[in-house]
């Protein structure tokens, strides 16, 4: 096992580049499967959640060649309609090729990807959309077993839903007629599959709104693109900076896509400015100032910060309150926070009270999922003396060479080897 030791309490400064969004990356690749021709997509790093998915994908028979920080898909000879629980147990966005499967052959047969760490996480958005589509939808044996014919629909989410919104479109694609989704998700990483999607010569207009329309084409060919830049990374190395007193260039990075927690910044006198090539985030003068927080869909609060920016309130000055409106289970590195001083108290309703703390103190933690992982390397950064960060596989599927990176920036953290 890994973990990181990290030396808290030096100012980052210096240039870190953040690549293509794992979150945009993974349903990309698996609207690789709907056409027989390469997809290339640029600008990506070799996450651990990219490896899974390229694995399962070759165990579907697509044909992945790796180039520098780019990637070529080809689904010219499927062997396998079956993605198999071993893939998706490990991450759930495997469960996307669902809809690519079922809209390209009529046929799938997806392992249910269950629970996790963060919360339930049912599918029944997904499963209602290819049912209005005219799919028959069954579990056996823990498999979702999809069979088509799919006809278009007028389909209306009863809550938004990323992953089904990826997924009823990959579905939509090549089915004839106009299929609408009504209270679909906005997320910038939907706008960018619909980019791709329709650069490989599919219909889809209202991107980045909640209602999209899909017009049905025959076939679909290759393209390249290039993929938009992690804004969930751009945020946490934003508070990084903020939280070290330091001055952070992120190349690549957007302040459009990460507004509610620039706002939080600009509070607390972090400077930010934008320009051509990325982000400037000068925390030199900062100070942090409570507040609350409410997560929600974008264009709201992103869920995936609300760890980190729990790491930045544990240090404000007064009394702070995070609401979690997306899980019912995202608070668990709240106990850990609190064993390196802070104090913060979880509620009912999914809320917890920050009463700011003045230090927070170097100690061993573990993280239990990706944000919550990032919030205690975060706290790390700041703290006195010496943070072990164990478990650090939940933060890699998600944070690209974070060692190595942060240690550009001046910070003192090494990835050592442990036996837990
Ligand atoms: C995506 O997950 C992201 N994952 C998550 O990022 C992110 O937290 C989430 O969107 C919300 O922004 C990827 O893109 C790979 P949802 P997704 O379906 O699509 C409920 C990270 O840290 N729901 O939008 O799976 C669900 O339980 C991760 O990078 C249903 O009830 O999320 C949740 O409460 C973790 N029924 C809410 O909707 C369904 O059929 C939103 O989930 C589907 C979802």
């Amino acid at each position: 096992m890994y973990a990181f030791k990290i030396t808290g309490g030096i100012p980052l400064n210096g240039t870190i580049e953040v690549k293509g969004a794992k979150n945009a990356v993974l349903p990309m690749m698996a609207a690789a499967l709907l056409t027989d021709e390469p997809i290339t997509l640029e600008n990506i790093s070799y996450l651990s959640d990219v490896k899974i998915q390229a694995q399962l994908l070759e165990s579907l028979g697509v044909k992945i060649t790796q180039h520098d920080n780019a990637i070529t898909l080809q689904a010219d000879h499927i062997t396998s309609r079956l993605a198999a629980y071993e893939f998706v147990s490990k991450m759930r966005a495997s469960f996307w090729v669902l809809g690519p499967l079922i809209g390209r052959f009529g046929e799938a047969a997806v392992s249910l990807p269950g629970g996790c760490a963060i919360g339930a996480r049912p599918s029944d958005i997904y499963f209602s959309a290819l049912e209005s589509m005219g799919a028959t939808v069954t579990i056996e044996n823990g498999y979702v077993i999809a069979t088509g014919p799919l006809h278009n629909a007028d389909i209306s989410f009863r809550r938004i839903s990323v992953g089904a919104t990826h997924n009823t479109i990959m579905a939509a694609v090549l089915t004839k007629g106009v299929t609408t989704i009504y209270n679909a998700a906005r997320e910038p990483e939907v706008v960018d599959l619909i980019n791709l999607l329709n650069k490989m010569g599919a219909k889809i207009k209202g991107a980045g709104t909640n209602k999209i329309t899909i017009t049905g084409v025959e076939k679909l060919h290759g393209t390249t693109h290039s993929v938009i830049t992690d804004r969930i990374e751009t945020a946490s190395f934003a508070i990084a900076a903020a939280l070290t007193k330091g001055n952070i260039f992120i190349k690549g990075g957007h302040k459009e896509y990460i507004e509610p927690i620039a706002d939080i910044l600009q509070m607390c006198d972090v400077k930010l400015t934008q320009n051509k090539e990325g982000l400037s985030v000068d925390g030199h003068n900062a100070v942090l100032r409570p507040t609350s927080v409410t997560t929600s869909e974008y264009p709201g609060f992103p869920t995936d910060v609300q760890s980190p920016i729990t790491t930045l309130l544990a240090l404000a000055g007064g009394t702070s309150f995070i609401e979690e409106r997306i899980y019912e289970n995202r608070f668990m590195h709240v106990p850990e926070l609190n064993r390196m001083g802070a104090h913060i108290i979880v509620l009912p309703n999914d809320t917890i009270c920050i009463k700011g703390v003045q230090k927070l103190d170097g100690a061993t933690v573990m993280s239990s999922d990706l944000r919550g992982g990032m919030a205690l390397v975060l706290a790390g950064l700041v703290a006195d003396g010496t943070t072990i960060v164990k478990r650090i596989y939940h933060i890699e599927r998600g944070y690209y060479k974070l060692e190595d990176r942060l240690s550009a920036l001046g910070a003192k953290i090494d990835r050592i080897h442990i036996t837990d």
